[in-house]
């Protein structure tokens, strides 16, 4: 792969000044993605599924195309399996209301792990509170790794629903998926997968992971924002109510009573974010023409650089820097607060994120109010984590000149 060819192709990064190391929050776009969109609305922009006219035509063929292109990248076996939602944050409240209504009840347990995005863990308490359930996080150990005995503890309560994070957002962590879907699916769980932060980084395959249902962004896998994707079984999907009402979601409507559509058109109620899709598309036919294992093994690299580079600082903590980790790094300066650095680091022209990373229960249980995380894409440089590392460590000693 060569790097400097496919950073060429990000407008974004053209900019001088600007290190981006924020890509889990989201990515940059390139140009085959704003190229799409922008030829979109020139040339084919309608409404879709709803026209006489051939224009109209043109943009849900567009549209309907990058569904197949979506099934194509996630190997889904079906394309009326995958539904167009506004991102992870969407299917999971969809999931939780329409999976919940049909899964749920009284005394029933939910499984969630402690890396939990709230996007994951709030739509399913409020699922679990409609319905007189439990929502359980999976602890994890005192190093940040989920705590298998205490999983399969819990799975013995037969869960209606276990809920896992692919790569945790906060951490970059991975969950061990192969091993834990099959003991899921054993004891009789509906299984759910947030792949918000994998996308970008692994090539997906939701057959192969065995998982009942798939959620993921398109923003962090350079497309658009305001699009993502909610693949499910197809006997879950036809078996769930709609999630939200109106046009195209329908068959026949009359003031006493309605039917609905069939899928995936049944998910998707009211007009869609079109333009989004067809950007979405783009962004994963760009994946899928690179090298993603080469992409992979820059990244990893990247990572490595960074863990380094901050261990011999000294004075820093790192949280679950574990080998296998994908995209991201968190870390404290210790003694001081996470945003201080994020603003030193701004300072220096490198984009972080600080916060909770809306984690705040793995906060807790990392015993912080929040950290520094570090994000790498396919088009960073080995440059640039040099010069975050270099910002970083003028910190440091600055803080420790001061302290004498
Ligand atoms: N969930 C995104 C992040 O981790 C916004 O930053």
């Amino acid at each position: 792969m060569s790097l400097d060819t496919l950073r060429d192709q990000f407008p974004a990064l053209q900019q001088p000044d600007l290190i981006y190391l924020d890509n889990a929050a989201t990515t940059q776009k390139p140009s085959a993605v704003l190229e799409a969109m922008q030829r979109f609305y020139e040339a084919d922009y309608a409404n879709v599924h709803r026209g006489a006219h051939r224009l109209s035509a043109r943009a849900t063929r567009a549209f309907e195309g990058a569904r197949d292109t979506l099934a194509q990248f996630i190997n889904a076996p079906q394309r009326e399996s995958v539904l167009f939602t506004r991102g992870t944050t969407e299917a999971m409240n969809l999931l939780a209301t329409s999976l919940g209504a049909i899964t749920l009840k009284p005394g029933d347990t939910i499984l969630i792990d402690t890396w939990a995005h709230h996007a994951s863990i709030v739509p399913w308490q409020q699922a679990a509170q409609r319905a007189g359930a439990t929502l359980r996080p999976i602890p994890m150990d005192a190093e940040g790794r989920l705590d298998q005995s205490a999983f399969v503890a819990l799975l013995a309560d037969q869960p209606k629903v276990v809920i896992l994070t692919q790569i945790a957002n906060a951490l970059g962590a991975r969950a061990p998926l192969s091993r834990w879907l099959p003991l899921a699916k054993a004891a009789g769980a509906v299984t759910v997968v947030d792949g918000a932060q994998a996308v970008g980084h692994d090539i997906v395959d939701v057959q192969a992971l065995g998982c009942d249902f798939y959620a993921f962004s398109g923003h962090k896998m350079y497309g658009p924002t305001g699009i993502g994707v909610l693949w499910g079984k197809t006997e879950w999907l036809n078996a769930m109510p709609p999630y939200q009402f109106g046009g195209e979601m329908i068959q026949k409507v009359s003031f006493e009573q309605s039917s609905f559509n069939q899928l995936p058109f049944k998910f998707e109620a009211g007009t869609p974010a079109i333009a989004e899709a067809v950007g979405l598309a783009a962004a994963a036919r760009w994946l899928m023409m690179q090298d993603r294992t080469a992409i992979a093994a820059h990244e990893s690299v990247l990572l490595e650089r960074a863990r380094e580079g901050l261990s011999a600082i000294g004075g820093i903590t790192l949280y679950s820097a574990f080998e296998d980790n994908a995209g991201a790094l968190a870390f404290n300066m210790d003694g001081e607060h996470h945003q201080d650095v994020g603003i030193w680091l701004d300072q220096a022209g490198i984009a972080v994120r600080c916060g909770h990373h809306c984690c705040q229960p793995l906060m807790d249980a990392l015993k912080v109010r929040g950290t520094c995380r570090v994000s790498v894409a396919a088009y960073n440089t080995a440059a640039e984590i040099d010069a975050f590392v270099d910002a970083v460590r003028e910190m440091r000693e600055f803080l420790d000149e001061d302290a004498h």
